[in-house]
Protein backbone atom coordinates (compact mmCIF):
# COMPACT_ATOMS: atom_id res chain seq x y z
CA UNK A 1 0.00 0.00 0.00
CA UNK A 2 1.33 3.12 -0.70
CA UNK A 3 1.37 6.00 2.14
CA UNK A 4 -0.31 9.53 1.53
CA UNK A 5 2.70 11.88 0.82
CA UNK A 6 2.25 14.57 3.02
CA UNK A 7 1.91 11.92 6.17
CA UNK A 8 4.96 10.15 4.59
CA UNK A 9 6.62 13.55 4.67
CA UNK A 10 5.72 14.74 8.06
CA UNK A 11 6.53 11.42 9.63
CA UNK A 12 9.99 11.47 8.02
CA UNK A 13 10.65 14.65 9.39
CA UNK A 14 9.30 14.22 12.80
CA UNK A 15 11.77 10.38 12.69
CA UNK A 16 14.85 12.05 11.22
CA UNK A 17 17.73 13.49 13.44
CA UNK A 18 20.04 16.26 11.95
CA UNK A 19 22.82 13.88 11.26
CA UNK A 20 20.38 12.54 9.46
CA UNK A 21 19.22 15.24 7.37
CA UNK A 22 22.91 16.23 6.59
CA UNK A 23 24.31 12.75 5.53
CA UNK A 24 20.88 12.70 3.23
CA UNK A 25 22.52 15.19 0.82
CA UNK A 26 25.25 12.57 -0.20
CA UNK A 27 22.60 9.93 -1.73
CA UNK A 28 20.21 12.82 -2.45
CA UNK A 29 20.70 12.67 -6.20
CA UNK A 30 17.39 12.77 -7.37
CA UNK A 31 16.63 15.72 -5.82
CA UNK A 32 18.91 18.05 -8.40
CA UNK A 33 18.17 21.47 -7.12
CA UNK A 34 16.04 23.35 -5.22
CA UNK A 35 13.66 25.67 -7.29
CA UNK A 36 11.14 27.40 -4.88
CA UNK A 37 11.30 30.72 -3.29
CA UNK A 38 12.97 31.48 -0.05
CA UNK A 39 10.22 30.85 2.72
CA UNK A 40 9.84 27.47 0.42
CA UNK A 41 13.30 26.32 0.74
CA UNK A 42 13.37 27.28 4.74
CA UNK A 43 10.50 24.94 5.09
CA UNK A 44 12.45 22.54 2.71
CA UNK A 45 15.75 22.80 4.72
CA UNK A 46 13.90 22.00 7.98
CA UNK A 47 11.29 19.27 7.27
CA UNK A 48 11.29 18.45 3.50
CA UNK A 49 14.60 16.88 2.47
CA UNK A 50 14.36 12.88 2.27
CA UNK A 51 16.36 11.39 4.84
CA UNK A 52 16.37 8.35 3.44
CA UNK A 53 18.55 6.70 0.65
CA UNK A 54 16.12 6.53 -2.89
CA UNK A 55 15.73 3.11 -2.38
CA UNK A 56 14.40 3.13 1.34
CA UNK A 57 12.47 6.50 -0.01
CA UNK A 58 10.95 4.12 -1.99
CA UNK A 59 9.83 1.23 0.31
CA UNK A 60 8.67 3.63 2.87
CA UNK A 61 5.93 4.93 0.59
CA UNK A 62 5.66 1.70 -0.33
CA UNK A 63 5.07 0.52 3.27
CA UNK A 64 7.61 -2.68 2.88
CA UNK A 65 10.46 -3.17 4.48
CA UNK A 66 12.00 -4.64 2.11
CA UNK A 67 10.89 -6.38 -1.76
CA UNK A 68 8.45 -8.72 -1.93
CA UNK A 69 8.05 -11.99 -4.26
CA UNK A 70 6.09 -11.81 -7.16
CA UNK A 71 3.64 -14.13 -5.20
CA UNK A 72 2.98 -12.02 -2.58
CA UNK A 73 2.34 -8.68 -4.61
CA UNK A 74 -0.10 -11.05 -6.44
CA UNK A 75 -1.93 -11.99 -3.58
CA UNK A 76 -2.36 -8.66 -1.90
CA UNK A 77 -3.33 -6.88 -5.14
CA UNK A 78 -6.21 -10.18 -4.46
CA UNK A 79 -6.67 -9.99 -8.57
CA UNK A 80 -6.74 -12.02 -11.33
CA UNK A 81 -4.15 -10.49 -13.88
CA UNK A 82 -6.33 -11.25 -17.34
CA UNK A 83 -4.32 -9.63 -20.07
CA UNK A 84 -1.55 -7.46 -21.37
CA UNK A 85 -3.49 -4.09 -22.51
CA UNK A 86 -0.09 -1.99 -23.24
CA UNK A 87 3.81 -1.46 -22.94
CA UNK A 88 6.63 1.51 -23.15
CA UNK A 89 9.99 1.38 -23.33
CA UNK A 90 10.15 1.02 -19.73
CA UNK A 91 7.09 -0.89 -18.38
CA UNK A 92 4.59 -3.94 -19.60
CA UNK A 93 1.25 -3.38 -18.47
CA UNK A 94 -1.59 -5.65 -17.53
CA UNK A 95 -5.49 -5.49 -17.29
CA UNK A 96 -6.53 -7.30 -13.43
CA UNK A 97 -9.96 -8.09 -12.08
CA UNK A 98 -10.82 -8.19 -8.40
CA UNK A 99 -13.27 -10.45 -6.95
CA UNK A 100 -15.96 -7.10 -6.46
CA UNK A 101 -15.65 -7.08 -10.75
CA UNK A 102 -13.03 -3.88 -9.78
CA UNK A 103 -10.33 -3.56 -12.47
CA UNK A 104 -7.09 -2.32 -11.75
CA UNK A 105 -3.93 -1.64 -14.33
CA UNK A 106 -0.66 -3.29 -13.14
CA UNK A 107 2.53 -1.33 -14.28
CA UNK A 108 6.05 -3.08 -13.94
CA UNK A 109 9.15 -1.59 -14.28
CA UNK A 110 12.17 -3.44 -13.64
CA UNK A 111 14.85 -1.48 -12.20
CA UNK A 112 18.53 -1.82 -10.75
CA UNK A 113 19.38 -4.73 -12.85
CA UNK A 114 22.21 -4.86 -15.43
CA UNK A 115 20.64 -6.45 -18.27
CA UNK A 116 19.77 -4.03 -21.01
CA UNK A 117 15.83 -4.06 -21.33
CA UNK A 118 14.75 -2.80 -24.77
CA UNK A 119 17.32 -0.82 -25.77
CA UNK A 120 17.67 1.22 -22.67
CA UNK A 121 19.92 0.92 -19.35
CA UNK A 122 17.07 -0.20 -16.61
CA UNK A 123 16.48 2.58 -14.62
CA UNK A 124 17.69 3.19 -10.97
CA UNK A 125 15.84 3.56 -7.70
CA UNK A 126 16.81 6.93 -7.96
CA UNK A 127 16.12 7.42 -11.27
CA UNK A 128 12.40 5.89 -10.60
CA UNK A 129 11.57 7.81 -7.28
CA UNK A 130 10.37 11.28 -8.93
CA UNK A 131 7.21 8.77 -11.06
CA UNK A 132 6.44 7.30 -7.88
CA UNK A 133 6.18 10.58 -5.59
CA UNK A 134 4.25 12.51 -9.31
CA UNK A 135 2.10 9.61 -9.35
CA UNK A 136 0.96 10.03 -5.44
CA UNK A 137 0.67 13.49 -5.39
CA UNK A 138 -1.30 14.17 -8.83
CA UNK A 139 -3.55 10.57 -7.49
CA UNK A 140 -4.05 12.56 -4.79
CA UNK A 141 -5.84 15.37 -6.02
CA UNK A 142 -9.29 13.98 -6.54
CA UNK A 143 -9.27 14.43 -2.64
CA UNK A 144 -11.74 16.96 -2.35
CA UNK A 145 -10.51 20.54 -1.87
CA UNK A 146 -11.44 24.08 -3.48
CA UNK A 147 -8.67 25.41 -4.08
CA UNK A 148 -7.03 22.57 -6.31
CA UNK A 149 -9.11 19.36 -7.68
CA UNK A 150 -9.66 17.33 -10.23
CA UNK A 151 -9.94 13.70 -10.52
CA UNK A 152 -8.57 13.46 -14.11
CA UNK A 153 -5.30 12.15 -13.29
CA UNK A 154 -5.10 8.52 -12.91
CA UNK A 155 -6.12 6.86 -10.07
CA UNK A 156 -3.02 5.26 -7.81
CA UNK A 157 -3.94 2.31 -5.59
CA UNK A 158 -0.91 1.56 -4.36
CA UNK A 159 3.33 1.04 -5.16
CA UNK A 160 5.27 -1.91 -4.72
CA UNK A 161 8.92 -3.16 -4.63
CA UNK A 162 8.90 -6.75 -5.78
CA UNK A 163 11.91 -8.94 -6.67
CA UNK A 164 12.18 -12.45 -8.29
CA UNK A 165 11.14 -14.55 -11.79
CA UNK A 166 8.49 -13.07 -14.03
CA UNK A 167 5.66 -15.20 -13.49
CA UNK A 168 5.01 -17.78 -16.28
CA UNK A 169 1.19 -16.41 -16.09
CA UNK A 170 2.60 -12.92 -17.35
CA UNK A 171 5.28 -14.32 -19.47
CA UNK A 172 2.29 -16.13 -21.13
CA UNK A 173 0.23 -12.91 -21.35
CA UNK A 174 3.00 -11.01 -22.67
CA UNK A 175 3.45 -13.91 -25.32
CA UNK A 176 -0.22 -13.92 -26.47
CA UNK A 177 -0.31 -9.31 -26.80
CA UNK A 178 2.97 -10.29 -28.49
CA UNK A 179 1.11 -12.50 -31.13
CA UNK A 180 -1.92 -10.12 -31.34
CA UNK A 181 -0.29 -7.26 -31.43
CA UNK A 182 3.34 -7.50 -31.83
CA UNK A 183 5.81 -6.68 -29.13
CA UNK A 184 8.41 -4.19 -29.88
CA UNK A 185 10.11 -5.05 -26.23
CA UNK A 186 12.34 -8.22 -25.08
CA UNK A 187 10.28 -10.98 -24.04
CA UNK A 188 10.15 -11.05 -20.10
CA UNK A 189 10.96 -14.56 -19.51
CA UNK A 190 14.85 -13.01 -19.69
CA UNK A 191 14.86 -11.61 -16.40
CA UNK A 192 17.26 -12.84 -13.91
CA UNK A 193 15.76 -14.48 -10.57
CA UNK A 194 17.16 -11.60 -8.31
CA UNK A 195 15.17 -8.98 -10.80
CA UNK A 196 13.87 -5.83 -9.03
CA UNK A 197 10.45 -4.55 -9.93
CA UNK A 198 8.25 -1.18 -9.64
CA UNK A 199 5.12 -2.06 -9.64
CA UNK A 200 2.30 0.68 -10.10
CA UNK A 201 -1.39 -0.62 -9.74
CA UNK A 202 -3.67 2.40 -11.25
CA UNK A 203 -7.70 2.61 -11.97
CA UNK A 204 -8.30 1.28 -15.45
CA UNK A 205 -8.48 4.54 -17.32
CA UNK A 206 -9.83 3.69 -20.85
CA UNK A 207 -8.09 2.93 -24.19
CA UNK A 208 -5.75 5.02 -25.35
CA UNK A 209 -6.62 8.22 -27.81
CA UNK A 210 -4.50 7.09 -30.04
CA UNK A 211 -7.00 5.50 -32.77
CA UNK A 212 -9.85 6.58 -30.37
CA UNK A 213 -13.21 6.68 -32.64
CA UNK A 214 -15.10 9.55 -31.63
CA UNK A 215 -18.91 10.09 -32.49
CA UNK A 216 -18.37 13.71 -33.26
CA UNK A 217 -16.23 16.44 -32.78
CA UNK A 218 -18.12 17.87 -29.58
CA UNK A 219 -17.03 14.73 -27.71
CA UNK A 220 -13.32 15.14 -29.26
CA UNK A 221 -13.45 18.77 -27.80
CA UNK A 222 -15.38 17.35 -24.46
CA UNK A 223 -11.60 15.49 -23.80
CA UNK A 224 -9.59 18.25 -24.94
CA UNK A 225 -11.38 20.75 -22.71
CA UNK A 226 -10.34 18.09 -19.98
CA UNK A 227 -7.43 17.70 -20.15
CA UNK A 228 -7.10 21.73 -20.33
CA UNK A 229 -8.34 21.45 -16.82
CA UNK A 230 -6.69 19.20 -15.58
CA UNK A 231 -3.55 20.65 -16.78
CA UNK A 232 -4.11 24.02 -15.18
CA UNK A 233 -5.26 22.71 -11.86
CA UNK A 234 -1.86 20.78 -11.69
CA UNK A 235 0.42 23.77 -13.35
CA UNK A 236 -0.92 25.62 -10.48
CA UNK A 237 -0.72 23.71 -7.99
CA UNK A 238 2.45 21.94 -8.39
CA UNK A 239 4.18 23.94 -11.20
CA UNK A 240 3.36 20.89 -13.05
CA UNK A 241 4.68 19.97 -16.63
CA UNK A 242 3.94 16.70 -17.74
CA UNK A 243 6.44 17.17 -20.76
CA UNK A 244 5.55 13.84 -22.83
CA UNK A 245 1.56 14.34 -23.18
CA UNK A 246 1.21 12.33 -26.69
CA UNK A 247 -1.96 10.63 -27.57
CA UNK A 248 -0.46 6.95 -25.94
CA UNK A 249 -0.76 8.86 -22.28
CA UNK A 250 -4.57 10.16 -22.59
CA UNK A 251 -6.64 7.40 -21.87
CA UNK A 252 -11.03 7.95 -22.62
CA UNK A 253 -13.46 5.75 -21.14
CA UNK A 254 -17.52 6.22 -21.73
CA UNK A 255 -18.93 7.87 -18.45
CA UNK A 256 -22.86 8.65 -17.26
CA UNK A 257 -22.30 11.77 -15.68
CA UNK A 258 -23.03 14.52 -17.62
CA UNK A 259 -21.01 17.21 -15.90
CA UNK A 260 -17.45 17.38 -14.39
CA UNK A 261 -15.74 19.83 -11.62
CA UNK A 262 -12.48 21.37 -11.41
CA UNK A 263 -11.24 23.58 -8.59
CA UNK A 264 -8.63 26.13 -9.38
CA UNK A 265 -7.35 28.94 -7.34
CA UNK A 266 -10.69 28.56 -5.26
CA UNK A 267 -12.40 28.86 -8.43
CA UNK A 268 -14.89 25.97 -9.61
CA UNK A 269 -15.07 25.40 -13.24
CA UNK A 270 -18.04 22.58 -14.73
CA UNK A 271 -18.05 21.64 -17.86
CA UNK A 272 -20.09 18.47 -19.77
CA UNK A 273 -18.57 15.39 -20.65
CA UNK A 274 -20.38 14.34 -23.49
CA UNK A 275 -20.60 11.31 -22.49
CA UNK A 276 -16.46 10.36 -22.22
CA UNK A 277 -13.94 10.65 -19.22
CA UNK A 278 -10.26 11.78 -20.11
CA UNK A 279 -7.28 10.48 -18.00
CA UNK A 280 -4.00 11.46 -17.90
CA UNK A 281 -0.88 8.73 -17.48
CA UNK A 282 2.81 8.14 -17.49
CA UNK A 283 5.01 10.55 -15.21
CA UNK A 284 8.28 9.59 -16.37
CA UNK A 285 9.15 13.00 -18.48
CA UNK A 286 7.08 15.15 -15.73
CA UNK A 287 8.06 17.79 -13.72
CA UNK A 288 6.65 18.96 -9.88
CA UNK A 289 7.89 21.18 -7.62
CA UNK A 290 6.66 19.00 -4.17
CA UNK A 291 7.53 19.97 -0.61
CA UNK A 292 10.16 22.72 -1.37
CA UNK A 293 11.88 20.62 -3.97
CA UNK A 294 11.81 20.12 -7.65
CA UNK A 295 11.41 16.66 -8.67
CA UNK A 296 11.81 16.48 -12.81
CA UNK A 297 13.89 14.06 -15.39
CA UNK A 298 17.14 15.66 -16.55
CA UNK A 299 16.77 14.79 -20.71
CA UNK A 300 19.68 18.03 -21.34
CA UNK A 301 22.34 15.13 -22.63
CA UNK A 302 19.14 12.82 -23.63
CA UNK A 303 20.22 13.06 -27.97
CA UNK A 304 17.95 10.84 -29.79
CA UNK A 305 15.29 12.30 -27.59
CA UNK A 306 15.68 15.34 -30.09
CA UNK A 307 16.28 14.78 -33.42
CA UNK A 308 13.47 12.13 -34.39
CA UNK A 309 11.56 12.96 -37.10
CA UNK A 310 8.18 12.25 -39.07
CA UNK A 311 5.11 13.58 -36.29
CA UNK A 312 4.73 16.67 -35.03
CA UNK A 313 4.96 14.88 -31.34
CA UNK A 314 9.14 15.03 -32.23
CA UNK A 315 9.11 18.78 -32.86
CA UNK A 316 7.42 19.13 -29.37
CA UNK A 317 10.86 17.84 -27.78
CA UNK A 318 12.48 20.17 -29.18
CA UNK A 319 10.03 23.11 -28.85
CA UNK A 320 10.03 22.03 -24.93
CA UNK A 321 14.10 22.20 -25.03
CA UNK A 322 14.34 25.64 -26.30
CA UNK A 323 11.72 26.72 -23.50
CA UNK A 324 13.28 25.31 -20.80
CA UNK A 325 17.08 26.56 -22.94
CA UNK A 326 17.97 22.69 -21.78
CA UNK A 327 17.52 23.33 -17.97
CA UNK A 328 14.81 20.73 -17.01
CA UNK A 329 14.88 22.13 -13.83
CA UNK A 330 13.38 25.22 -14.84
CA UNK A 331 9.05 25.54 -15.05
CA UNK A 332 8.26 26.54 -18.18
CA UNK A 333 4.60 26.24 -18.35
CA UNK A 334 4.81 26.70 -22.09
CA UNK A 335 5.45 22.91 -22.13
CA UNK A 336 2.29 22.41 -21.65
CA UNK A 337 0.92 24.53 -23.93
CA UNK A 338 2.97 22.93 -26.35
CA UNK A 339 0.99 19.51 -26.02
CA UNK A 340 -2.31 21.01 -25.89
CA UNK A 341 -1.56 22.24 -29.32
CA UNK A 342 -0.05 18.77 -30.52
CA UNK A 343 -3.46 17.24 -29.17
CA UNK A 344 -5.38 19.80 -30.87
CA UNK A 345 -3.34 18.95 -34.14
CA UNK A 346 -4.23 15.33 -33.73
CA UNK A 347 -8.13 15.90 -33.07
CA UNK A 348 -8.53 17.84 -35.85
CA UNK A 349 -6.53 15.77 -38.05
CA UNK A 350 -8.98 12.79 -37.14
CA UNK A 351 -10.61 11.36 -40.15
CA UNK A 352 -12.43 8.68 -38.70
CA UNK A 353 -15.75 10.35 -36.44
CA UNK A 354 -18.79 8.17 -36.42
CA UNK A 355 -21.22 11.32 -37.45
CA UNK A 356 -19.68 14.11 -39.40
CA UNK A 357 -22.95 15.25 -40.77
CA UNK A 358 -24.27 17.28 -37.61
CA UNK A 359 -24.35 21.12 -37.22
CA UNK A 360 -22.53 20.52 -33.61
CA UNK A 361 -19.79 18.06 -34.98
CA UNK A 362 -18.97 21.24 -37.08
CA UNK A 363 -19.24 23.72 -34.97
CA UNK A 364 -16.59 22.11 -32.52
CA UNK A 365 -14.27 21.45 -35.63
CA UNK A 366 -14.45 24.72 -36.38
CA UNK A 367 -13.74 25.61 -32.14
CA UNK A 368 -10.93 23.48 -32.10
CA UNK A 369 -9.54 24.90 -35.58
CA UNK A 370 -9.78 28.17 -34.69
CA UNK A 371 -8.27 27.46 -31.02
CA UNK A 372 -5.26 26.01 -32.74
CA UNK A 373 -4.76 28.91 -34.64
CA UNK A 374 -3.89 31.07 -31.61
CA UNK A 375 -3.20 28.34 -28.54
CA UNK A 376 0.91 29.01 -29.15
CA UNK A 377 0.07 32.76 -27.95
CA UNK A 378 -0.38 31.82 -24.46
CA UNK A 379 2.49 30.59 -21.97
CA UNK A 380 0.67 28.71 -19.57
CA UNK A 381 -2.08 26.19 -19.28
CA UNK A 382 -3.36 28.53 -16.70
CA UNK A 383 -3.64 31.81 -19.17
CA UNK A 384 -5.40 29.59 -21.65
CA UNK A 385 -8.44 28.58 -18.60
CA UNK A 386 -8.66 32.49 -17.49
CA UNK A 387 -8.94 33.72 -21.11
CA UNK A 388 -11.83 30.67 -22.26
CA UNK A 389 -12.98 29.26 -18.99
CA UNK A 390 -13.15 31.59 -16.02
CA UNK A 391 -14.06 34.63 -18.13
CA UNK A 392 -17.12 33.04 -19.21
CA UNK A 393 -17.87 31.60 -16.17
CA UNK A 394 -18.05 34.98 -14.96
CA UNK A 395 -20.28 36.65 -17.50
CA UNK A 396 -22.90 33.77 -17.13
CA UNK A 397 -22.69 34.35 -13.51
CA UNK A 398 -23.43 38.18 -14.20
CA UNK A 399 -26.35 36.83 -16.65
CA UNK A 400 -28.07 35.12 -13.97
N1 LIG B 1 -4.45 2.96 -16.04
C1 LIG B 1 -4.46 2.52 -17.31
N2 LIG B 1 -5.62 2.19 -17.90
C2 LIG B 1 -5.65 1.75 -19.19
N3 LIG B 1 -4.55 1.61 -19.96
C3 LIG B 1 -3.35 1.92 -19.42
C4 LIG B 1 -3.24 2.40 -18.08
N4 LIG B 1 -1.93 2.65 -17.82
C5 LIG B 1 -1.27 2.34 -18.95
N5 LIG B 1 -2.10 1.90 -19.93
C6 LIG B 1 -1.73 1.47 -21.29
O1 LIG B 1 -0.37 1.07 -21.31
C7 LIG B 1 0.41 1.95 -22.14
C8 LIG B 1 1.78 2.17 -21.50
O2 LIG B 1 1.63 2.74 -20.22
P1 LIG B 1 2.45 4.03 -19.74
O3 LIG B 1 2.12 4.31 -18.32
O4 LIG B 1 2.25 5.12 -20.72
O5 LIG B 1 3.95 3.45 -19.81
P2 LIG B 1 5.29 4.00 -20.48
O6 LIG B 1 5.88 4.94 -19.49
O7 LIG B 1 6.11 2.79 -20.63
O8 LIG B 1 4.90 4.68 -21.77
C9 LIG B 1 -0.43 3.21 -22.31
O9 LIG B 1 -0.16 3.88 -23.53
C10 LIG B 1 -1.85 2.65 -22.27
O10 LIG B 1 -2.22 2.13 -23.53
MG1 LIG C 1 3.43 6.16 -22.07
Amino acid sequence: MYMNNYQASQSMAETASSDELRSSEAHDVSVHQFVAPLTWRMVADRRYLFPRSPKNEILARCGQQEPISFEQALANLDAIVERKIGEGVYGEVYLCTKPSGVQSVLKLIPIEGGLMINGEKQKTYDEILSEVIISAELSSLRQHNVQFSTDGFVELRSVSCLVGKYPERLVKLWEEYDEKHGSENDCPSEFPDEQLYIAFETAFGGSDLDGFRFRNAQQAFAIYAQIVLMLAVAEKRYDFEHRDLHTGNVLIEPTKELERTYYLLGEEIIIQTHGLKATIIDYTLSRIVHGGLCLFNDLSTDEELFTAEGDYQFDIYRNMKSALQNQWNLHAPKTNVYWLHYLLDKLTSLRNFRDRTSKAHKAAMKTMKELSQVLLRFNSVHEIVCHYFVRRLDESNKEN
